[in-house]
């Protein structure tokens, strides 16, 4: 796809990869909605992006109510009078398969995947219509194997391939000319490890617990020894430029990962987790 004049909406953009993303499409002259949960980070993300030049609206969205993820199609054709390009990116992490109360589970389950499964039923007709648009939707390395600690992430993400490839054969079928890219990187330095900053007042008893503690801790160290998520947008543009469905930014350990699980599948030794092998590109 040729960006210039294009116009991009992106979920969660006010932080990290999201905003990342925002500041290398911009450059490529893209106009640019970012909807995110946060004003405050919105409103200083989008007055950032427009001194350097960008065209950019905020809109305050939570990607967990569907309305508010038709919000952002509608804004886009009203402030740039189109929509070619979704990042479904918006996402939280929290909870170990074993003790996270249901509705922990269920907050990451809708961030993470209706999400992205509101921002395919948005965006994916309209790009139908016009035969033209790409929509790249957030996994993780955690979406490529089981981790320990990260069971409703895990589920999320994994959910979040599977409908990614689901929607690239579709759309194989359907001879359409609309791309989709997936995005598993393993660990970015943004703040993802922060995420209960956006949990449900409700659930944030869960965070004193000391599982969710531990993992807390330890996801902290991982995130902060991870990659820039400017050399991430950076594969994503590239991605979106020649229409390739992986975006692997931690590419050793997704194919390593992918490799393990066949040979344990085959009968093999179960796959070791190895966390800061993660961080490394
Ligand atoms: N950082 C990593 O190590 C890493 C690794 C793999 C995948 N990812 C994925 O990358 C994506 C971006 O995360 P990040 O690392 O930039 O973290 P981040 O916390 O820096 O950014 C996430 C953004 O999403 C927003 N958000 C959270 N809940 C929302 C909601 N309900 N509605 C709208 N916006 C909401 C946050 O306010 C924030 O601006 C996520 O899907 C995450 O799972 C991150």
């Amino acid at each position: 796809m040729e960006l210039d004049g294009k116009t991009a909406v992106i979920t969660g953009g006010a932080s990290g990869i999201g905003l990342a993303t925002a500041k290398k499409f911009a450059a490529s002259n893209v106009n640019l909605v970012l909807g995110d949960i946060e004003e405050a980070p919105l409103r200083k993300a989008v007055n950032d992006l427009r001194s350097d030049g960008a065209h950019v609206i905020g809109v305050a969205a939570d990607v967990t109510l569907e309305d508010d993820v038709i919000a952002l199609r509608e804004a886009a054709l009203k402030e740039f009078g189109g929509a070619h390009l979704v990042f479904n990116n918006a996402g939280v992490a929290a909870g170990a398969t074993i003790g996270t109360p249901t509705k922990v589970w269920k907050w990451v389950l809708d961030v993470d995947l209706y999400g992205v499964i509101y921002g395919i039923n948005a965006f994916v007709p309209l790009f139908l219509e016009q035969n033209e648009g790409h929509v790249v939707n957030t996994a993780s390395l955690a979406g490529l194997g089981g981790a320990p600690g990260m069971g409703p992430y895990c589920a999320a993400k994994f959910a979040v391939v599977g409908l990614s490839e689901s929607l690239f054969q579709e759309l194989l079928l359907s001879g359409s000319k609309v791309g989709v890219s997936v995005l598993c990187p393993g660990f970015v330095r943004t703040r993802i490890h922060e995420s209960s900053r956006n949990m449900p007042r409700e659930l944030v008893s869960y965070l004193e617990d000391p599982t969710a503690r531990l993992i807390a801790d330890v996801a902290s160290e991982a995130v902060n020894a991870g990659i820039d998520p400017a050399d991430v947008a950076a594969l994503v543009e590239n991605a979106v430029t020649t229409n390739k469905f992986w975006i692997l930014p931690h590419e050793r350990s997704a194919l390593r990962t992918t490799e393990l699980r066949l040979d344990w599948m085959r009968g093999g030794a179960p796959m070791s987790f190895d966390l800061m092998g993660a961080t490394k590109p």
